[in-house]
């Protein structure tokens, strides 16, 4: 069977069945505890922030195994942590200085759409602005990924260092190094999701305090 150009069928999916699908979530929920919402309706507690892609195919809580209230998700194209985007920092003070999240981890996936398109010169709108982000990226780190020929490897490697990038930003927030400085237990992780296989890697870039941060970025 060719693969290669079958994607996931969505032409089952209406406005209606929508709605349909969200009693069946309801039934079963119940299925398994009758207090279920009762209990989520109470409130949150969720131990982990989560910072992702958009793409519709990399959704927190299916690809980890989790359930609503465990999570706390903020998505965005292609992962992007940029300090002037007040909607990231709000979902970053909330979680870390209300719900006093433990980790947070940036997630990115192979094949991002918002990655390759940062590697052309094609214009494709306001979203251009943004992708902007990830040109930077790929400017510092020019050498290694010029030197890839391959172009999907080569856009892999930006995805990775695109994670990288993101974590280092997470850490030089005055909200993370606030937490830090007042003890808090606080970890930034970085993760790659595979399209291809549905499992993710750690990028093993995790950092708990700013030692390693270069001097200017440190918050007194
Ligand atoms: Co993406």
């Amino acid at each position: 069977m060719n693969t290669e150009n079958q994607i996931h069928d969505t032409s089952h999916i209406s406005y209606e069945s929508l709605l349909e699908g969200n009693k069946i979530f309801v039934e079963r929920a119940l299925k398994e505890d009758p207090e279920y919402f009762t209990k989520l309706a109470n409130g949150q507690k969720p131990p982990v922030l989560w910072i992702g892609c958009a793409d519709s195919r990399v959704p927190a809580n299916q690809i980890t195994n989790t359930k609503p209230g465990e999570i706390f998700v903020h998505r965005n194209i292609a992962n992007v942590v940029v300090h002037t985007d007040m909607n990231m920092l709000s979902v970053l003070d909330y979680a870390v200085n209300v719900l006093k999240v433990k980790h947070v981890i940036i997630t990115g996936h192979y094949g991002c759409g918002g990655v390759i398109a940062s590697m052309t010169n094609k214009q494709f709108g306001i979203i251009d602005n943004w992708l902007r982000c990830i040109k930077d990226v790929y400017r510092l780190h020019a050498a290694e990924l010029d030197a890839i020929a391959d172009e999907k490897e080569r856009a892999d490697r930006l995805v990775e260092f695109n994670v990288i990038e993101s974590v280092d930003n997470i850490t030089k927030t005055s909200i993370v190094q606030n937490a830090w400085r007042n003890g808090q237990d606080l970890s930034i992780h970085g993760w790659v999701y595979s399209l291809e296989t549905g499992l993710i890697t750690d990028m093993n870039v995790s950092i708990s305090n700013n030692d390693t941060l270069q001097e200017v970025f440190k918050l007194t």
